[in-house]
């Protein structure tokens, strides 16, 4: 267990294992110590600089340099991380620098953050990107001898605040649950079933209870008797083909003060083989991933609530294995959605929208001011965007309001477009209202968000095609580890708070000193 102490004081005269400063680069070069390092960047005086540059630290983003401190502060070392052009420092760019310091402390059990910590926000920042650049996932190894980091000291002018240790209290809510859901992403497949996913959320939502004791968060788990009940033809066919059945999660977070209220929708596949439409070997290895929609909209949802946010949330989250037996769909197949339309399956692979077609389409029925759906849909949104950049859908005004929170909360996301020729392609199905899929390899994220649309009708809805920046491929960059992300949930839940605070859109990333 780690202990976060907001505090005021000098980073020189910190006893700690540890104090980790921050340093950018000027626009002629040289290096400038950052808010926060002042202090210590004056106990080295004149030797502070060439000795940085000496050891070849150029103060660029991502960089990190630690070293012994041989007397001149009180702290043992000090980790110096790079923040970038001086004149451009950004939130996020404090919430990366904080991120890789967590990741390179050796084995200090204490350390004192002196970045830049001057406000609330850049509070928030800092511990933001510290406990999420911290994270790692060591379930599955058996010999780990790591003793760990005991005590986090934040140092800032505004500790006592009441902003500021708001600040500090949000992002340890919303980092836990974004580690959560990182745990659940990485773990693997044969041990998260989706019953087994099911129960995990379940477990989450005890531990997460008011003052009353009572959960904040209502837990429906629905199995296969209440989907047949239901008509929920997507999740049943996707799940028929696994000897672990389906389930659909639904969370419900009804604060008595509500101004507004949100359904949330999260592609819950635990693992994707393609089914009979099988995907080669290699594009199957990583697909536990499958589930990072419904981990992030699970974990945004107790999120909102943990935060005690006055927005209503209901929360969908369709759990099914896509596997390859007897009982598995074929294409050809014609399933009946929830709402009564029937759909053409041609590609088991496509498995995707049809469990959130369920879904949504129970999302649609209720009277919610936005309906947002997140899922891993499509690998060509990463052909399209990469690996670090989502692909946003949906209405105009639900969209930038989806955009705006992602701007504050430093996730890449960027616009494409459900163009007409899509519309009119999901329809052209010979014997059934939809077309799963048509073949045609150009533009399919885009055909992918048609199908969606049809079963959200004429509601306010966005649809957020992670399917990249879901999963971390290569090697951890600022906060963001290798392996899940939890992609998603900072944006979802500075959504909220921004539909809470009635003006509407949260304040921009501002420029800061
Ligand atoms: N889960 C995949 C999408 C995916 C691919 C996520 C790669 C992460 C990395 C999805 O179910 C799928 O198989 N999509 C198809 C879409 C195609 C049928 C239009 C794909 O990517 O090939
Ligand atoms: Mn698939
Ligand atoms: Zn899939």
């Amino acid at each position: 267990m780690t202990t976060y102490t907001l505090r005021k004081g000098s980073p020189a005269k910190t006893r700690t294992d540890v104090v980790v400063i921050g340093v950018a680069r000027t626009s002629q070069g040289d290096l400038a110590a950052c808010a926060g390092a002042e202090e210590v960047a004056e106990a080295y005086g004149r030797r502070f600089k060439p000795l940085l540059s000496s050891m070849g630290f150029r103060g660029d983003a991502g960089e990190v340099l630690r070293m012994p401190t041989a007397g001149t502060i009180r702290a043992g070392q000090i980790l110096v991380v790079g923040l970038g052009a001086s004149d451009d420092l950004t939130h996020e760019g404090v919430r990366r620098a904080a991120g890789v310091a967590a990741r390179n402390l050796g084995n200090a059990a204490t350390v004192a953050l002196a970045l830049p910590a001057h406000d609330a926000e850049h509070v928030r920042a800092v511990a933001d990107g510290f406990i999420s650049g911290g994270y790692s996932f060591k379930r599955y190894k058996s010999r780990s001898d790591e003793a760990g980091l005991a005590d986090v000291s934040i140092l800032s002018d505004a500790a006592r605040r009441h902003e500021a240790i708001a600040a500090l209290e949000a992002a340890r809510i919303v980092g836990d649950l974004v580690n959560r859901a990182r745990d659940w992403v990485n773990t693997p497949p044969n041990d998260l079933t989706p019953e087994l996913f099911a129960d995990e959320v379940v477990a989450l939502g005890k531990e997460l209870t008011g003052r009353s004791r009572k959960p904040k968060v209502r837990i429906e788990v629905l199995g296969v008797e209440e989907l047949e009940k239901l008509r929920c033809g997507g999740i049943l066919g996707v799940g028929g083909g696994s000897a672990s059945s389906p389930r659909l999660v639904k969370l419900t977070w009804q604060p008595p003060d509500a101004r507004a209220s949100v359904a949330l929708v999260g592609k819950g596949i635990t693992y994707d083989s393609g089914g009979l439409t099988i995907k080669p070997g290699s594009s199957m290895a990583t697909m536990k991933y499958d589930m990072g929609g419904a981990a992030a909209v699970l974990n945004a949802t107790f999120a909102i609530a943990e935060l005690g946010l006055p927005v209503a949330v209901t929360t969908y989250a369709p759990m099914a294995e896509n596997m390859v037996s007897g009982n598995s769909m074929r294409p050809g197949d014609v399933l009946t959605m929830y709402d009564g339309q029937t759909v053409e399956v041609t590609n088991t692979d496509a498995e995707g929208r049809l469990i959130l077609a369920d879904a949504l389409a129970m999302a649609a029925e209720g009277d919610h001011d936005a309906i947002i759906d997140v899922a891993t849909l499509t690998g060509p949104c990463i052909v399209a965007l990469g690996e670090k950049v989502a692909g946003l859908f949906g209405d105009d005004e639900t969209t930038r309001a989806v955009a705006a929170a992602a701007e504050a909360s430093g996730e890449m996301m960027w616009r494409l477009p459900i163009p007409d020729e899509s519309r009119e392609a999901v329809r052209e199905s010979k014997i059934a209202d939809v077309l799963q899929h048509n073949w045609v390899r150009w533009g399919s994220a885009l055909f992918a968000a048609a199908f969606l649309h049809e079963f959200v009708g004429d509601k306010p809805w966005a649809h957020l095609d992670i399917a990249g920046p879901a999963w971390n491929t290569g090697g951890p960059w600022g906060h963001v580890p290798s392996g899940g992300t939890g992609y998603a949930i900072a944006t979802l839940v500075a959504y909220a708070a921004a539909l809470a605070d009635s003006t509407g859109e949260p304040a921009v990333d501002e420029q800061t000193a």
